[in-house]
């Protein structure tokens, strides 16, 4: 949440920190701001608003200047205000800091700093950080590294930050703990930023920060400083060329874009070290526990994960939600394997229960789609989906990519990978398929029922994980309350919601949960609603059938939920809201 970019080099700096920070937007996009120096200046602009709206009405992208900071926010403290957005100062508009995390001692340290005598013009926690380091800088006449370096140490919870000053010039200094900082090096300049994809057009080689580390950018070089001011040198990681593309390519949303290159996103997870799968499979049979632990779309894959474990390896598995894993960390051990599945691989409330699982020494593999992510530093095995970025904030490419993972991961426990990768290599059609053929039909559904306030989703078994992920994408883009269920639970309480026209989505591709599942719809259609059959065999129940191609029972998930993710979509844009920004919501959680 929050995204941070930093650039000082030979170029004009806000043009290139308005394009990162819009590709950023993805971790937060209530306000935005960027500070510059130029001849001795600082200058700062921000204001309330996606980025657009603030650079129309700032122009924050014309700052002059050749070093500059940006920030896009997601409020956490303080409402979404001009004063609250970031870049924050000092007193005397002496030094500018940009901040993503919480700082949980902010009050005490507000109360310290007002009675020596500051002034605070914005609410958030974020503001402490200029203040204090200002004293440093002012009283103690530290460098801005040394006063970042004696700072840090004050600030409890978790923070990425960077900073300039025009007491110490020419230099951008950033910290980290428990949240992300990348370093990018090339020929104009050097970069920093929440993420290498803020910088990625520019240069492919990136470095990330470590916990309680501090980098100092000039023009010229990154120098990296660990927490007692001692330097070291740390090793830059080439950048996937696919990870550089953060472009619509022509889609209207990067949702649509995204749910169109599934075909493609499966074709790419299936490129897996099959050692690697095997070795990870040989730690998982010999576990006396295992366990998924994730959030939103990321634990519904998950859910996929445990049927496929179950039924092809014959090996039982839990899933946690992974704010609340953390409460069963008693019964966890070093014979418990932990999957610890995350886009971003930076949620923090999965970051946080793999802390607490590791420390008591359960082994830790990671799914992960972002490169340089703080869930890797903390596995011992990660795994890429390798589906490059996702930017609208609805998973969509990542969720199948995820599942394409555990089907590979399952048939890895009987040791048939290469039999899995095989029967993968036919989903990309039958996916597309699954997309040509609903596409416009969606639309027309969309429209039909976009005055609808409630939809229910039904499956069993495999089905009943793409229930709960058609429903998430639902109220996550068009805003509509929507409830997934296992099929049979319906009668156990839901039903009783159900009236003339309500929308009850049926997950119920032809195997062998498709009779029962048919007569829990049969429950909801005899109290008159509107049953939605996602299939490839037809019922007389369906008032609407969304075919689906016939795959294998196991693969099923990767072709009903293309169809719910367009239909959600479809939806969103009926009621007038754009899907690739949710309101109230962020692609990357990292605060807990
Ligand atoms: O990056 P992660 O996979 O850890 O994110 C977990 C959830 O925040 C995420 O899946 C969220 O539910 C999505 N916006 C769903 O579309």
């Amino acid at each position: 949440m929050c995204g941070i970019v930093g650039y000082c080099g030979k170029e004009p700096a806000a043009p290139i920190i308005l394009e990162g920070l819009k590709c950023l937007e993805y971790r937060g996009y209530d306000s935005a701001g960027i500070a510059s120096i130029c001849d001795g200046e600082m200058l700062v602009k921000k204001d309330a608003g996606k980025i657009d709206e603030v650079e129309r009405k700032q122009g924050i992208g014309c700052l002059p200047g050749n070093i500059a900071i940006g920030h896009t926010r997601w409020a956490t403290h303080g409402a979404v205000t001009q004063a609250n957005a970031h870049p924050h100062s000092d007193c005397h508009g002496r030094l500018a800091v940009v901040h993503n995390g919480i700082i949980e001692n902010y009050q005490q340290l507000r109360q310290e700093l007002i009675d020596r005598g500051h002034h605070f013009t914005s609410e958030t926690d974020s503001e402490v950080i200029p203040h204090l380091i200002a004293e440093k800088m002012e009283g103690d006449s530290y460098s801005l590294e040394k006063a970042v370096l004696a700072v840090m140490p004050r600030l409890e919870g978790s923070y990425a930050f960077v900073t300039l000053a025009i007491d110490d010039p020419g230099k951008i200094v950033g910290a980290r703990k428990n949240n992300p900082l990348v370093v990018g090096s090339g020929s104009h300049g050097n970069y920093i930023g929440s993420d290498a994809l803020a910088f990625a057009r520019h240069t492919r080689k990136a470095i990330s920060l470590g916990d309680n580390e501090v980098v100092v950018m000039t023009p010229d070089k990154a120098e990296f400083f660990d927490a007692a001011g001692n330097a070291f040198s740390k090793q830059p990681r080439e950048l996937d060329e696919n990870w550089a593309n953060n472009c619509k390519d022509g889609y209207e949303h990067f949702t649509l874009k995204e749910i169109m290159e599934q075909p493609c996103a499966i074709d790419r997870a299936a490129l897996q070290d099959g050692k690697k799968f095997n070795s990870i499979a040989l730690d998982i049979l010999r576990a006396g526990q295992v366990v998924f632990t994730a959030c939103g779309t990321s634990r519904y894959a998950a859910l996929v994960g445990r049927y496929l474990f179950s039924r092809v390896g014959k090996k039982f598995s839990e899933v946690a939600n992974a704010s609340e894993f953390g409460y069963f960390v008693d019964s966890i051990d070093k014979n418990t394997v932990v999957i610890a599945v995350s886009q971003s691989g930076e949620t923090a409330d999965v970051i946080e229960g793999v802390w607490a699982a590791r420390d008591v020494g359960a082994k830790i593999v990671s799914i992960i789609n972002r490169p340089n992510s703080m869930l890797e530093e903390l596995s011992h095995h990660t795994i890429y989906l390798k589906c490059g970025p996702e930017v609208g904030v609805a998973a969509t490419k990542t969720f199948l990519s995820q599942v394409a993972v555990f089907y590979l991961l399952s048939f890895s426990l009987v040791n048939a990978f290469d039999e899995a990768v095989e029967h993968l290599g036919d989903m990309s059609g039958k996916v597309a398929e699954a997309i040509e053929c609903n596409n416009s039909n969606l639309i027309n559904l969309a429209q039909k029922l976009k005055d609808k306030n409630d939809f229910y989703y039904l499956g069993r078994g495999i089905n009943f994980s793409i229930a709960t992920e058609g429903a998430l994408k639902l109220k996550e883009v068009a805003y509509v309350h929507a409830e997934g269920m296992p099929a049979g639970e319906l009668k156990h309480g839901t039903l009783a919601l159900i009236e003339q026209g309500t929308p009850v989505v049926v997950v119920c591709p032809d195997d062998y949960t498709y009779g029962e599942t048919l007569s829990n719809a049969m429950e909801a259609k005899s109290r008159r609603a509107y049953i939605i059959g996602v299939s490839d065999r037809e019922s007389d129940i369906f008032d609407f059938w969304v075919e689906v191609p016939r795959v294998d029972e196991l693969l099923y998930p990767m072709v009903t939920i293309v169809p719910l993710q367009l239909l959600a979509y479809h939806m969103a844009l009926a009621r007038g809201y754009n899907p690739d920004k949710p309101r109230n919501l962020a692609k990357s959680v990292t605060v807990k």
